[in-house]
């Protein structure tokens, strides 16, 4: 038997294809998701290996005993899991409390709930997936200095701004980074930003919807800013990296691509003329770029933009989602 691993929240986008990559790699995997027997998690069991080396608990982020039965006894933990919000806000001021209950608390007490039941376990190190939306939201940061893993998202502008996900990774990671700090667990932290790819799971997640939209609703105006994406196969190579390397610690910013939002359209519309692109783009301002160096020195690197951007729409199409 392989090492044995858990990974929270199997079902998702990020997670499905972890899970795929850890199973190729020899280890076994408890996967948490809270509707075992849903649809929506049927590609896990057809995962290769997934028959002998995947095991599903059912476990809720929120409920400590049924992510203690699931951590308890593996040997490292990827902490995947997190609510997302699934669509456009309408009217956020209403939704305060709403968004508290749906993402901060979840985000917040579920990581400390899977760092608990890590640190109970031993296990040799708990991988928790941030975001750069923990990153980037800093009005401060000198606007000539490339981002790196010291910048860290404002908490009272994103509040400011009403990023409630935002608020939620930031207020997640930095309390995963103080748990690790306080009881000497071995935490990584990996930030990836916008994810796109091809999909193994049935339900859309939200960053894929992202792009889906774009090709779609026809906008008539869309904000030209800085992109920042990466593959969710490189994603889950970078989750992979950041639990394998001995010498890996602290922070990973987790960027594939930086790309102008108009030069993104343009790049697709080169590739798929067909679709209902934005009419027009409004100046959305400069920002300073972020850096993957310190991924890249642990071994990390990413495919071509055009791969994801290919394997992603013919994805989508397969998928009936572009119709
Ligand atoms: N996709 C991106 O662009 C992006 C960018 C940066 C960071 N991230 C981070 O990457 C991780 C995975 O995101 P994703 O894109 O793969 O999203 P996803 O497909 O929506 O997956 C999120 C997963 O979290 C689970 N979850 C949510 N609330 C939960 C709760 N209370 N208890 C247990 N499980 C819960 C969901 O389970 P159910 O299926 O039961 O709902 C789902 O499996 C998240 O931490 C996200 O913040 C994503």
């Amino acid at each position: 038997m392989g090492e044995v691993v858990c990974v929270t929240g199997a079902g998702g986008f990020v997670a499905s294809w972890l899970i795929k990559l850890l199973l190729s790699k020899g280890y076994t995997v408890r996967g948490t998701v809270r509707q075992p027997g849903d649809e929506k998690n049927a590609h896990l069991y057809k995962l290769d290996k997934a028959s002998e080396n995947l095991t599903l608990y059912k476990a809720d982020l929120l409920d400590y005993d049924s992510i203690h039965e699931a951590i308890s006894g593996c040997n490292g933990v990827f902490h995947v899991a997190s609510p997302l919000p699934t669509g456009p806000v309408q009217n956020p001021e209403a939704r305060l409390l709403t968004f508290s209950v749906e993402l901060i608390e979840p985000a917040v007490k579920g990581t400390l709930n899977v760092l608990k039941a890590s640190l109970e376990a031993k296990v040799r190190r708990a991988i928790v997936v941030s975001s750069g939306a923990a990153v980037t939201m800093n009005p401060r940061w000198p606007k000539d200095r490339v981002k790196d893993e010291n910048c860290w998202s404002d908490k009272e502008f994103q509040k400011k701004m009403k990023n409630w996900y935002g608020l939620s990774k930031t207020e997640a990671e930095s309390e995963a980074m103080e748990f690790g700090k306080s009881t000497g667990l071995d935490v990584v932290r990996v930030c990836p930003t916008l994810v796109l790819g091809p999909m193994l799971q049935t339900t859309a997640n939200s960053s894929s919807m992202f792009l889906v939209r774009q090709l779609k609703e026809g906008y008539e105006s869309r904000e030209n800013k800085l992109q920042k994406l990466v593959d969710v196969r490189d994603v889950a190579e970078a989750l992979l990296l950041a639990y394998e390397k001995p010498e890996a610690e602290g922070r990973y910013i987790c960027v594939g691509h930086m790309i102008m939002y108009k030069d993104l359209l343009d790049k697709l519309k080169s590739l798929y003329p067909h679709y209902n692109y934005p009419k027009s783009y409004t100046d959305g301002g400069e920002e300073p770029k972020m850096s993957a160096e310190k991924l890249q020195k642990l071994g990390w690197n990413c495919r071509p933009l055009e791969d994801t951007l290919i394997d992603s729409i013919e994805h989508y199409k397969a998928a009936g989602l572009l119709e």
